[in-house]
């Protein structure tokens, strides 16, 4: 790593550095895994060099269908070139069946298809655990304009219909999972895209067949197997390879070009 590169910014599982270009950044994935608002901690190695491979993958393909997004390149094993952006300090939650705190909320069993996808915003706020708001609050305390609202509805909807298609066609349902948006400046021109990552750090994953949990929950639950899980879901979406020998435990890294 270039260690005179100017960091701007360090998260839970991410660094940011300066980029190369203006209005450019270069968000390095690390091995970090937190829970519970960072009460639980973790070093898993080799996660950040999976999520970074599965979250390139994700917003290439969302890229493709002409979604907005900040994602422009993978550049290595651990790290993303991306456009800056100004971040909406929300968590856009989409949901699909009932888990996590909505099932501990609403006393919903976990695994009840809901009546319709939901989306839930949350306010990103550490010191107050990022706490679930109404619309009314995002616009009333100008977190997002009404226009930028919308915008964001349209786009988490159009995303989850894709990502509900991809994963289904590898045999897992999307249960939820956790977006966030910019605001990418152009020329004289504002608007909201796709940022941060989509992995299974931030998406719940289950086996359609066997409904094992291939996703963040098995940390956040301590059922282990967190990297194989991570693997299991690259191995599927193509990412990997099983190694030559035929040995299921060892997949390696596919080379992209
Ligand atoms: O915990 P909860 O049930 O609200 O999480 C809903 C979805 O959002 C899960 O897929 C979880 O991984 C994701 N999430 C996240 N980051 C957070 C909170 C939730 O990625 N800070």
């Amino acid at each position: 790593m270039n260690q005179r590169r100017r960091r701007i910014y360090e998260g839970k599982a991410k660094i940011l550095y300066e980029g190369p270009e203006p209005g450019t950044l270069i968000v390095h994935y690390k091995d970090d895994a937190t829970a519970h608002n960072a009460q639980k901690k973790a070093v898993i190695e080799g996660k950040g060099v999976i999520n970074n491979r599965i979250s390139e993958l994700i917003f290439n393909r969302l890229n493709e269908i002409g979604l907005p997004t900040h994602f422009i390149k993978r550049l290595n094993m651990r790290e993303q070139l991306i456009r800056e952006v100004e971040i909406i300090p929300l968590e856009v939650i989409v949901r699909n069946v009932a888990a996590g705190t909505l099932s501990k909320r609403l006393g919903l069993d976990e695994g009840t298809v809901l009546p319709r996808s939901i989306i839930e915003f949350c306010y990103k706020n550490d010191e107050l655990g990022d706490p679930l708001v109404a619309e009314e609050h995002v616009t009333a305390f100008g977190w997002a304009t009404p226009q930028e609202l919308d915008d964001i509805m349209a786009l988490s909807i159009r995303i989850n219909d894709f990502l509900s298609g991809l994963f289904l066609g590898i045999g897992i349902k999307l249960v939820d999972f956790k977006l966030e948006f910019g605001r990418l400046f152009e020329n004289d021109t504002v608007r909201v895209v796709l940022a941060d990552e989509i992995s299974p750090d931030s998406c719940r994953l289950w086996d359609l067949q066997t409904s094992d949990k291939l996703d963040k929950d098995r940390f956040r639950r301590d059922l282990g197997g967190l990297v194989e899980a991570y693997q299991e879901v690259a191995r599927r979406l193509g990412i990997l390879t099983e190694s030559n020998n035929g040995e299921r435990s060892k997949p390696v890294l596919v080379k992209s070009d």
